[in-house]
Protein backbone atom coordinates (compact mmCIF):
# COMPACT_ATOMS: atom_id res chain seq x y z
CA UNK A 1 0.00 0.00 0.00
CA UNK A 2 1.31 3.86 -1.18
CA UNK A 3 0.56 6.78 0.16
CA UNK A 4 1.10 9.73 -1.38
CA UNK A 5 3.18 12.43 0.30
CA UNK A 6 3.23 15.71 -1.45
CA UNK A 7 5.87 14.54 -4.27
CA UNK A 8 6.31 11.08 -3.09
CA UNK A 9 4.92 7.62 -2.94
CA UNK A 10 6.11 6.19 0.01
CA UNK A 11 5.20 2.84 2.30
CA UNK A 12 2.33 2.77 4.58
CA UNK A 13 4.96 2.11 7.18
CA UNK A 14 6.70 4.83 6.15
CA UNK A 15 3.67 7.81 5.67
CA UNK A 16 4.76 10.10 9.33
CA UNK A 17 3.06 13.58 9.90
CA UNK A 18 4.98 15.61 11.91
CA UNK A 19 3.08 16.50 16.01
CA UNK A 20 3.05 20.46 14.90
CA UNK A 21 0.54 19.89 11.43
CA UNK A 22 -1.79 22.02 11.68
CA UNK A 23 -4.24 19.03 10.45
CA UNK A 24 -3.62 17.12 13.19
CA UNK A 25 -4.03 19.92 16.25
CA UNK A 26 -6.11 22.18 14.62
CA UNK A 27 -8.24 20.34 11.99
CA UNK A 28 -6.85 22.95 9.46
CA UNK A 29 -7.53 21.09 6.26
CA UNK A 30 -9.34 20.04 3.74
CA UNK A 31 -10.11 16.53 2.22
CA UNK A 32 -12.04 14.21 -0.22
CA UNK A 33 -13.55 10.87 -1.08
CA UNK A 34 -13.43 9.60 -4.50
CA UNK A 35 -15.52 6.18 -4.78
CA UNK A 36 -14.10 3.76 -7.14
CA UNK A 37 -16.58 1.41 -8.56
CA UNK A 38 -15.17 -1.63 -10.95
CA UNK A 39 -12.00 -0.38 -10.91
CA UNK A 40 -12.86 3.10 -12.33
CA UNK A 41 -12.66 6.40 -10.59
CA UNK A 42 -15.90 8.44 -10.13
CA UNK A 43 -16.52 11.88 -10.74
CA UNK A 44 -13.10 12.92 -9.96
CA UNK A 45 -13.45 16.36 -11.57
CA UNK A 46 -15.87 17.35 -9.54
CA UNK A 47 -14.45 16.12 -6.44
CA UNK A 48 -11.45 17.87 -7.35
CA UNK A 49 -13.20 21.50 -8.25
CA UNK A 50 -14.95 21.01 -4.37
CA UNK A 51 -11.43 20.69 -3.33
CA UNK A 52 -9.73 23.85 -4.57
CA UNK A 53 -13.25 25.86 -3.31
CA UNK A 54 -12.74 24.54 0.16
CA UNK A 55 -9.37 25.10 0.05
CA UNK A 56 -9.22 28.51 -1.56
CA UNK A 57 -12.17 29.46 1.10
CA UNK A 58 -10.49 28.67 4.14
CA UNK A 59 -6.84 30.11 2.61
CA UNK A 60 -5.21 27.16 1.57
CA UNK A 61 -2.47 27.53 -0.91
CA UNK A 62 -2.56 24.04 -2.96
CA UNK A 63 1.42 22.71 -3.51
CA UNK A 64 0.41 22.31 -6.98
CA UNK A 65 -1.62 22.74 -9.82
CA UNK A 66 -5.20 20.39 -9.81
CA UNK A 67 -4.05 19.10 -13.06
CA UNK A 68 -0.67 17.81 -11.22
CA UNK A 69 -2.47 16.68 -8.19
CA UNK A 70 -4.70 14.97 -10.48
CA UNK A 71 -2.01 13.30 -12.16
CA UNK A 72 -0.61 12.72 -8.73
CA UNK A 73 -3.77 10.27 -7.68
CA UNK A 74 -4.01 8.75 -10.93
CA UNK A 75 -0.08 8.05 -10.18
CA UNK A 76 -1.62 6.56 -7.03
CA UNK A 77 -4.11 4.21 -8.48
CA UNK A 78 -1.78 3.12 -11.15
CA UNK A 79 0.48 1.86 -7.56
CA UNK A 80 -2.12 0.32 -6.35
CA UNK A 81 -5.34 -0.40 -8.09
CA UNK A 82 -8.47 -1.45 -6.89
CA UNK A 83 -11.77 -2.41 -8.01
CA UNK A 84 -14.62 -1.38 -5.58
CA UNK A 85 -13.58 0.97 -3.14
CA UNK A 86 -12.35 4.95 -2.71
CA UNK A 87 -9.35 7.47 -3.02
CA UNK A 88 -9.31 9.41 0.56
CA UNK A 89 -7.00 12.90 -0.36
CA UNK A 90 -6.23 15.44 2.21
CA UNK A 91 -4.21 18.77 2.67
CA UNK A 92 -3.48 20.59 6.10
CA UNK A 93 -1.98 24.15 6.24
CA UNK A 94 1.36 22.64 6.76
CA UNK A 95 3.82 22.32 10.06
CA UNK A 96 4.34 25.47 12.08
CA UNK A 97 5.24 25.85 15.74
CA UNK A 98 1.72 25.90 17.18
CA UNK A 99 -0.59 29.34 17.22
CA UNK A 100 -3.74 29.51 15.80
CA UNK A 101 -3.47 32.68 13.18
CA UNK A 102 -1.79 31.04 9.48
CA UNK A 103 2.01 30.11 10.26
CA UNK A 104 4.71 33.39 9.55
CA UNK A 105 6.49 33.00 7.07
CA UNK A 106 4.44 30.34 5.48
CA UNK A 107 4.76 26.84 5.39
CA UNK A 108 3.98 24.35 2.32
CA UNK A 109 0.50 23.09 2.48
CA UNK A 110 0.93 19.15 2.97
CA UNK A 111 -0.86 16.81 0.90
CA UNK A 112 -1.57 13.42 1.19
CA UNK A 113 -3.70 10.59 -0.57
CA UNK A 114 -4.13 6.74 -0.07
CA UNK A 115 -6.88 4.47 -1.71
CA UNK A 116 -8.86 1.64 0.33
CA UNK A 117 -10.41 -1.66 -0.77
CA UNK A 118 -14.39 -1.24 0.55
CA UNK A 119 -17.46 -3.45 -0.85
CA UNK A 120 -21.07 -1.27 -1.62
CA UNK A 121 -23.32 -2.02 0.46
CA UNK A 122 -25.59 -3.73 -1.58
CA UNK A 123 -28.04 -5.38 1.30
CA UNK A 124 -28.71 -2.15 2.70
CA UNK A 125 -29.03 -0.46 -0.42
CA UNK A 126 -31.83 -2.94 -0.83
CA UNK A 127 -33.90 -3.28 2.49
CA UNK A 128 -32.82 0.28 3.65
CA UNK A 129 -32.11 1.79 6.89
CA UNK A 130 -32.69 3.07 9.81
CA UNK A 131 -32.10 6.54 11.08
CA UNK A 132 -32.30 9.04 14.34
CA UNK A 133 -32.63 12.88 14.25
CA UNK A 134 -29.95 14.44 15.89
CA UNK A 135 -29.46 18.55 16.55
CA UNK A 136 -26.83 19.98 14.08
CA UNK A 137 -24.32 21.24 16.35
CA UNK A 138 -21.72 22.29 13.86
CA UNK A 139 -20.78 25.57 12.19
CA UNK A 140 -22.10 27.80 9.99
CA UNK A 141 -19.46 26.81 7.33
CA UNK A 142 -20.89 23.12 6.28
CA UNK A 143 -20.09 23.96 2.43
CA UNK A 144 -16.30 23.73 3.21
CA UNK A 145 -15.03 19.89 3.36
CA UNK A 146 -13.12 20.45 6.34
CA UNK A 147 -10.93 18.30 8.58
CA UNK A 148 -12.85 19.44 11.79
CA UNK A 149 -15.54 16.85 11.71
CA UNK A 150 -16.40 16.74 15.35
CA UNK A 151 -19.58 17.91 15.27
CA UNK A 152 -20.10 15.43 12.61
CA UNK A 153 -18.36 12.36 14.78
CA UNK A 154 -20.75 13.17 17.83
CA UNK A 155 -24.08 12.87 15.53
CA UNK A 156 -22.65 9.77 14.37
CA UNK A 157 -21.62 8.03 17.22
CA UNK A 158 -25.14 9.27 18.65
CA UNK A 159 -26.74 6.97 15.74
CA UNK A 160 -24.26 4.31 16.68
CA UNK A 161 -25.31 4.20 19.82
CA UNK A 162 -29.02 3.74 18.92
CA UNK A 163 -28.47 1.01 16.67
CA UNK A 164 -28.76 3.34 13.64
CA UNK A 165 -27.33 3.42 10.61
CA UNK A 166 -26.96 7.42 10.28
CA UNK A 167 -27.71 10.59 11.97
CA UNK A 168 -30.29 13.35 10.05
CA UNK A 169 -29.46 16.80 11.53
CA UNK A 170 -32.00 19.35 12.33
CA UNK A 171 -31.10 23.14 13.25
CA UNK A 172 -34.32 23.86 15.35
CA UNK A 173 -37.40 22.21 13.23
CA UNK A 174 -35.39 22.24 9.58
CA UNK A 175 -33.60 19.15 8.19
CA UNK A 176 -29.91 20.07 7.25
CA UNK A 177 -28.24 16.96 6.19
CA UNK A 178 -26.79 14.20 7.68
CA UNK A 179 -23.40 13.32 9.83
CA UNK A 180 -21.84 12.22 6.58
CA UNK A 181 -24.91 12.11 4.12
CA UNK A 182 -27.39 14.83 1.82
CA UNK A 183 -30.97 14.19 2.60
CA UNK A 184 -34.01 14.18 0.76
CA UNK A 185 -37.80 12.93 1.56
CA UNK A 186 -40.08 12.72 -1.31
CA UNK A 187 -43.64 14.11 -1.72
CA UNK A 188 -46.29 13.17 -4.36
CA UNK A 189 -43.83 12.66 -6.58
CA UNK A 190 -41.89 15.27 -5.76
CA UNK A 191 -38.16 16.00 -4.12
CA UNK A 192 -37.00 17.83 -1.73
CA UNK A 193 -33.45 18.65 -0.65
CA UNK A 194 -31.80 21.45 1.45
CA UNK A 195 -30.55 23.90 -1.30
CA UNK A 196 -27.03 23.66 -1.49
CA UNK A 197 -25.95 26.87 0.95
CA UNK A 198 -23.79 27.18 4.16
CA UNK A 199 -25.52 24.94 5.81
CA UNK A 200 -24.84 21.76 3.77
CA UNK A 201 -22.11 20.45 2.09
CA UNK A 202 -23.30 20.13 -1.58
CA UNK A 203 -22.62 16.24 -2.40
CA UNK A 204 -21.03 14.95 -5.49
CA UNK A 205 -23.98 12.42 -5.35
CA UNK A 206 -26.59 14.76 -4.76
CA UNK A 207 -25.33 16.92 -7.96
CA UNK A 208 -25.86 13.58 -9.46
CA UNK A 209 -29.34 12.61 -8.09
CA UNK A 210 -30.11 16.47 -9.14
CA UNK A 211 -28.95 15.87 -12.86
CA UNK A 212 -30.73 12.31 -12.50
CA UNK A 213 -34.15 13.94 -11.84
CA UNK A 214 -33.81 16.23 -14.94
CA UNK A 215 -33.27 13.18 -17.32
CA UNK A 216 -36.09 11.49 -15.51
CA UNK A 217 -38.63 14.72 -15.24
CA UNK A 218 -38.62 14.06 -11.77
CA UNK A 219 -39.72 17.48 -9.75
CA UNK A 220 -37.34 19.01 -7.56
CA UNK A 221 -37.86 21.90 -5.08
CA UNK A 222 -34.39 23.06 -3.70
CA UNK A 223 -35.77 24.59 -0.26
CA UNK A 224 -35.66 22.78 3.56
CA UNK A 225 -37.63 20.88 5.19
CA UNK A 226 -38.66 20.16 8.73
CA UNK A 227 -38.52 16.91 11.02
CA UNK A 228 -42.55 16.69 10.69
CA UNK A 229 -42.48 16.85 6.81
CA UNK A 230 -39.82 13.99 7.24
CA UNK A 231 -41.26 11.82 9.34
CA UNK A 232 -44.78 12.34 7.19
CA UNK A 233 -42.98 11.86 3.38
CA UNK A 234 -43.72 9.04 1.08
CA UNK A 235 -39.93 8.03 0.76
CA UNK A 236 -36.98 9.38 1.92
CA UNK A 237 -33.34 8.47 1.36
CA UNK A 238 -29.84 10.05 1.74
CA UNK A 239 -26.82 10.04 -0.48
CA UNK A 240 -23.24 9.93 0.02
CA UNK A 241 -20.24 8.57 -2.45
CA UNK A 242 -19.98 5.45 -0.31
CA UNK A 243 -23.82 4.91 -0.82
CA UNK A 244 -24.86 6.17 -3.67
CA UNK A 245 -29.16 6.87 -2.54
CA UNK A 246 -29.92 4.61 0.30
CA UNK A 247 -33.85 4.29 1.28
CA UNK A 248 -34.44 5.61 4.58
CA UNK A 249 -37.04 3.12 6.04
CA UNK A 250 -37.30 4.25 10.06
CA UNK A 251 -36.49 7.31 11.98
CA UNK A 252 -36.49 7.44 15.82
CA UNK A 253 -38.47 4.00 15.26
CA UNK A 254 -41.23 5.80 13.19
CA UNK A 255 -41.51 4.22 9.92
CA UNK A 256 -41.42 6.02 6.70
CA UNK A 257 -44.24 5.77 3.77
CA UNK A 258 -44.80 2.46 3.29
CA UNK A 259 -41.51 1.42 5.51
CA UNK A 260 -40.22 0.18 2.76
CA UNK A 261 -37.62 1.56 -0.31
CA UNK A 262 -39.78 3.91 -2.06
CA UNK A 263 -40.70 4.20 -5.56
CA UNK A 264 -38.55 7.49 -6.92
CA UNK A 265 -35.57 5.88 -4.64
CA UNK A 266 -35.24 2.88 -6.15
CA UNK A 267 -35.56 4.71 -9.50
CA UNK A 268 -32.57 6.71 -8.44
CA UNK A 269 -30.75 3.41 -7.71
CA UNK A 270 -31.38 2.13 -10.86
CA UNK A 271 -29.97 5.11 -12.53
CA UNK A 272 -26.83 4.43 -10.04
CA UNK A 273 -26.64 0.97 -11.90
CA UNK A 274 -26.61 2.20 -15.13
CA UNK A 275 -24.13 5.00 -14.34
CA UNK A 276 -21.80 2.62 -13.31
CA UNK A 277 -22.05 -0.16 -16.26
N1 LIG B 1 -18.86 12.44 3.36
N2 LIG B 1 -22.59 15.87 3.79
C1 LIG B 1 -21.54 15.60 4.60
C2 LIG B 1 -21.46 16.29 5.92
C3 LIG B 1 -20.54 14.69 4.18
O1 LIG B 1 -19.50 14.45 4.97
C4 LIG B 1 -20.67 14.05 2.92
C5 LIG B 1 -19.64 13.09 2.40
C6 LIG B 1 -21.80 14.35 2.12
C7 LIG B 1 -22.00 13.74 0.75
O2 LIG B 1 -21.06 14.22 -0.17
P1 LIG B 1 -20.62 13.37 -1.44
O3 LIG B 1 -21.85 12.99 -2.15
O4 LIG B 1 -19.77 14.30 -2.22
O5 LIG B 1 -19.86 12.16 -0.92
C8 LIG B 1 -22.72 15.27 2.59
C9 LIG B 1 -17.72 11.65 2.96
C10 LIG B 1 -18.06 10.51 2.06
C11 LIG B 1 -16.94 11.25 4.19
O6 LIG B 1 -16.83 12.10 5.07
O7 LIG B 1 -16.43 10.12 4.28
Amino acid sequence: AYVLMNDDFVSREAARVDIEDRGYQFGDGIYEVVRVHGGKLFKMDEHLSRFVRSTSEIGITLPFSVETIKDKLLQLFELDPLEDGMIYFQVTRGTAPRIHHFPEPSVPARLIAYTKTSARPAQLQQQGVQCVFAEDIRWLRCDIKSLNLLGNVMAKQQAKTAGAYEAILHRGEMVTEGSSTNVFIVNNETLYTHPANNFILNGITRMTILEMCAKLNIKVVESTFTTQDLLEADEVFISSTNIDAMPVIQVDGRPIGSGKPGALTKAIQREFEQLFN
